[in-house]
């Protein structure tokens, strides 16, 4: 597999493409990632995040995908919600999870109440958000999560931003340094992190913990 290609053009709305992308590519897309060989690391960052909360903790995975973390804590007992904003991504998590509680729905605004998770599991997904759009995406975080809530985010490590022409068809990618995620995040702070030991798809993974600075908070 080739090396992501990354241009600086930004499409009219890098959301709306990468999500046709993986509406289109879905199957072939978790089949690849499935056997990819990272999921052992991923299901130790899973179980890092459940040691920081407790048992009766509501967990939302956001960006879902194929709801493989959703049925992963679902079968270790969590109260888990995934969200996803391809509809395929969700009909093909439904079909393999179909226990799991499963929505459709954008991550920048989403349906949920105020304070009603424990837990917020972000991984690869914001990712896909223009930078200018964090920011949205971080208060829409701090609303939904509880005040002693934790948020995790696993990001490409790099720099800057755009339309990347991958193996699996064209889609809008953020690259960050942890300096630059950990400035951003200006109503959390950040608790520890850790690195994939590898690449994967060219790049460096970074997962982060956060919880939410209430002394630097607009709630
Ligand atoms: C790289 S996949 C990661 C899937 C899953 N979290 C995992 O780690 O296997 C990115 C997922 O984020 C979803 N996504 C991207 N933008 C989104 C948005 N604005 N709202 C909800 N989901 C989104 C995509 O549809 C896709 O399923």
């Amino acid at each position: 597999m080739g090396r992501d290609t990354k241009d600086n053009e930004r499409p009219e709305d890098p959301v709306k493409l990468t999500i046709d992308t993986y509406d289109e590519v879905a199957e072939e897309y978790c089949k690849m990632t499935m056997e990819r060989g990272d999921r052992v690391f991923q299901e130790e960052m899973i179980e890092e995040t459940l040691r920081m909360i407790s048992g009766e903790a509501v967990v939302l995975d956001l960006g879902c995908g194929d709801g493989r973390d959703t049925g992963y804590m679902h079968a270790r007992g969590v109260r888990v919600v995934g969200l996803d904003l391809s509809k395929t991504m969700i009909a093909l998590a439904k079909r393999k999870y179909p226990r799991c509680d499963l929505v459709y729905g954008d991550m920048r605004k989403t349906c949920f109440p105020d304070d009603k998770f424990d837990c917020v599991w972000a991984s690869a997904s914001i990712i896909h958000l223009p930078k200018d759009e964090l920011d949205v995406m971080a208060s829409e975080i701090l609303r939904i999560l509880k005040d002693q809530g934790k948020f995790v985010f696993s990001f490409k490590e790099g720099e800057g931003e755009g339309y990347v022409d991958t193996s699996m068809g064209k889609r809008y990618f953020s690259y960050y340094r942890l300096e630059e995620i950990e400035n951003m995040m200006t109503h959390f702070k950040m608790l520890s992190y850790k690195e994939y030991p590898g690449m994967i798809m060219g790049s460096r993974f970074i997962y982060c913990w956060f919880e939410p600075d209430h002394q630097n908070s607009p709630r």
